[in-house]
């Protein structure tokens, strides 16, 4: 699967934190359940990698992807853990470069004109516009569509399910993230059906 076609498998991509192992498995059921199946885990917390394998084992309905890496060294240890994607909050030729390397498809970050050529000159033409609301949100978007017509977004940070509809109408928006579906709360709480309440609200936003 490639980078576009995963960003087409659902309008919300979960920016996920496990902090304990336990709450992998049960939380992208969860989130499958309603619908979402790209799942993005990121690599913040000591149990990430493991949380990544058990999902890829456990839950084979789940893309799953890691999200938040920041050296070129973790491209082949997320991959022998199942990752089938990553996500870079920015680019960097070293990090192109490994993720080539390992053939993991990647979302790379960018949040000016100047990231988004060196991006294309690396081969991406999906990126992530990272902060996106920081960054300008709508306009922003509207704007880097100009120069950059071919180039699809995954508008991530400060995006909300109200906030999300006017994004996916964009022609370069493939997907947003967020991570309003992962409340901290519920996932400490377990409560696993309200996330799949989320997640339904959100697999929603596109019919
Ligand atoms: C992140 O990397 O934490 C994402 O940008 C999520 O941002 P959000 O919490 O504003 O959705």
């Amino acid at each position: 699967m490639n980078i576009r076609d995963i960003m087409r498998s659902a309008p919300v991509m979960p920016v996920i934190v496990i902090e304990r192992l336990d709450d992998a498995v049960p939380l992208a059921r969860a989130l499958v359940a309603g619908g979402i199946r790209v799942l993005e885990v990121t690599l913040r917390t000591a149990v990430a990698m493991d949380a990544i394998k058990a999902i890829a084992d456990s839950v084979p309905e789940a893309i799953v992807g890691v999200g938040t890496v920041t050296s070129p060294e973790q491209f082949a240890q997320v991959k022998a853990a199942g990752a089938k994607f990553a996500v870079t909050p920015g680019l960097t030729d070293e990090l192109a470069e490994a993720a080539k390397l390992a053939g993991m498809p990647l979302l790379p970050g960018v949040m000016t004109p100047s990231e988004v050529i060196a991006a294309l000159r690396h081969g991406f033409d999906a990126m992530k516009l990272f902060p996106a609301e920081q960054a300008g949100g709508l306009n922003m978007l509207k704007a880097l569509g100009g120069p950059f017509p071919n180039v699809l977004f995954c508008p991530t940070g400060g995006v909300t399910l109200d906030s999300a509809p006017k994004l996916l109408a964009l022609p370069n928006v493939g997907c947003v993230g967020g991570s309003w579906l992962v409340p901290k709360d519920k996932v400490a709480g377990g409560d696993w059906a309200g996330i799949t309440q989320l997640a339904a609200e959100a697999a929603a936003l596109r019919p």
